[in-house]
């Protein structure tokens, strides 16, 4: 709480004027915001400055401390052990979660996970989890807690008690152009976290043409932010920095993508996509205490894989969820889409380039994703991948499968596609997929 009252137009002239704010400053702008005395184009104008001018690491931390306790903030100490969760900053075909999360759960680590939904190009955990028919992601907190402490983890939606001060400002900056500050996306996406409980978190923060943050210049300074604020509150946090210039494995759509989760929770999961999974699964089970270092981690998020556990635990918590598990062992009981399509590749070579955007936008097209905030998704929908950047192709060979229940979205998917592939003719190297390490010590190189 403020201690004091502040006149809110000398604290947007001070922002403009490039002055840094106290923290007490922040608290009475935002705890007047929530309260709704203070109106949107004020704030919209101090967001303004502070897109412009930026914030420091006080007033980031402090912004994310007003936006943290705009709400509730859940206490899981009940719940044995160190409470671990991972965040990703959204790319094309990123199922991580969906695998990582019950193989550390299974690992012994509790893992309290609230997602969200798809943006944009970029996919959902919830809109993927909700593909399997029955399993519910909305719930109270308190149900949440119950989930975590039967399963050791739990998977579920944002809800209004979370963070409310964050969900008025993003829909806000989302119609006055400030949404691209990296405080600010900091301050967003930490308030949300640090509200489910954890003691530690793992971050994967992606850079390319199919993230976010484009260049990995950008991912870096993000995750610096992120890292900076998650130790000023006391909680160990580790960020990686990932490769997001082609989709993460072969499959994108929300089904499509639960089905390769569910090969990768049976070791049967693409290069890329357990590459990165083991890095971030490890460091989360030794953030939580169970070994002393990531390798030791990697090392039992293998063995998780290999003797079935982390598989066991999905359908665990699939069912306890509401889910119908029958569909995650056998693919062919589920309800797949009516019409496919195979686009080929127009020349032989190399592929040299698979702009991971394109392709996102390209399941987008097909009903696997929202162009209008209420769209109903199409859960089968998307694009499977026959190729990766590196793979030597023929003339007229499969490239990608596109997969809809409305014939007449082909088309546009298909330009979507037609913009997506480069090649070449000379031997092209696959993509380094982990390039940095960022903590409280610094950025290391992978
Ligand atoms: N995701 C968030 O949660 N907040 C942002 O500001 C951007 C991405």
């Amino acid at each position: 709480m403020s201690s004091k009252e502040y006149n809110i137009v000398s604290l947007i002239r001070k922002k403009r004027d490039t002055q840094q704010l106290n923290r007490d400053e922040i608290s009475y702008l935002i705890e007047e915001y929530t309260k709704d005395e203070v109106p949107d184009y004020q704030m919209s104008a101090f967001l303004m400055a502070s897109y412009l001018n930026g914030l420091d690491e006080d007033e980031a931390s402090a912004l994310t401390h007003s936006m943290l306790h705009s709400g509730r903030v859940l206490d899981l100490s009940d719940i044995p052990g160190k409470k671990v969760d991972k965040h990703s900053t959204g790319g094309v075909g990123d199922k991580l979660s969906l695998i990582l999360a019950p193989i550390v759960a299974s690992c012994g680590v509790p893992v309290p996970m609230i997602s969200g939904r798809g943006l944009g190009h970029t996919g959902g955990t919830l809109d993927k989890m909700e593909s399997v028919p029955g399993f519910n992601v909305d719930m109270t907190l308190e149900r949440y807690q119950q989930i975590l402490a039967k399963c050791n983890m739990v998977m579920a939606g944002q809800t209004e008690e979370v963070a409310p001060a964050d969900k008025r400002l993003y829909a806000l900056r989302d119609v006055t152009a400030t949404v691209e500050s990296i405080p600010l996306i900091a301050g967003s996406i930490m308030s949300k976290k640090l509200a489910e409980g954890i003691d530690a978190l793992v971050l994967d923060v992606k850079f390319g043409s199919g993230a976010f943050m484009k260049t990995r210049e950008e991912a870096e300074e993000l995750a610096e932010a992120l890292v900076a604020i998650g130790e000023d509150f006391g909680k160990e946090t580790v960020a990686y920095l990932t490769n997001m210039n082609q989709p993460l494995g072969y499959k994108i759509g929300n089904w499509l993508e639960m089905e390769e989760s569910m090969d990768g929770l049976q070791g049967k999961g693409p290069d890329d996509v357990m590459e990165v999974t083991h890095m971030l699964a490890g460091t989360m089970i030794m953030l939580g205490g169970k070994v002393s270092s990531v390798k030791e981690g990697i090392k039992m998020s293998h063995q998780a894989i290999e003797n079935g556990q982390a598989f066991e635990k999905w359908l665990e918590l699939t069912e306890e969820q509401g889910g119908d598990t029958s569909v995650l062992k056998d693919f062919s009981a589920y309800d797949h889409t009516e019409y496919s399509f195979e686009f080929s590749a127009p020349q032989s070579g190399y592929i040299s380039e698979i702009d991971a955007y394109s392709i996102g936008m390209g399941s987008l097209e097909l009903g696997a994703g929202r162009k209008k905030k209420d769209d109903i998704i199409d859960p089968a929908a998307g694009i499977e991948l026959k190729k990766k950047i590196g793979d030597q192709v023929k003339k007229g060979e499969t490239l990608a499968v596109g997969f809809t229940n409305n014939k007449q979205l082909t088309e546009t998917a298909i330009n979507k596609l037609e913009n997506a592939f480069t090649i070449r003719e000379q031997s092209v190297e696959k993509l380094k997929m982990i390039t940095h390490r960022v903590d409280k010590n610094g950025v290391h190189e992978m």
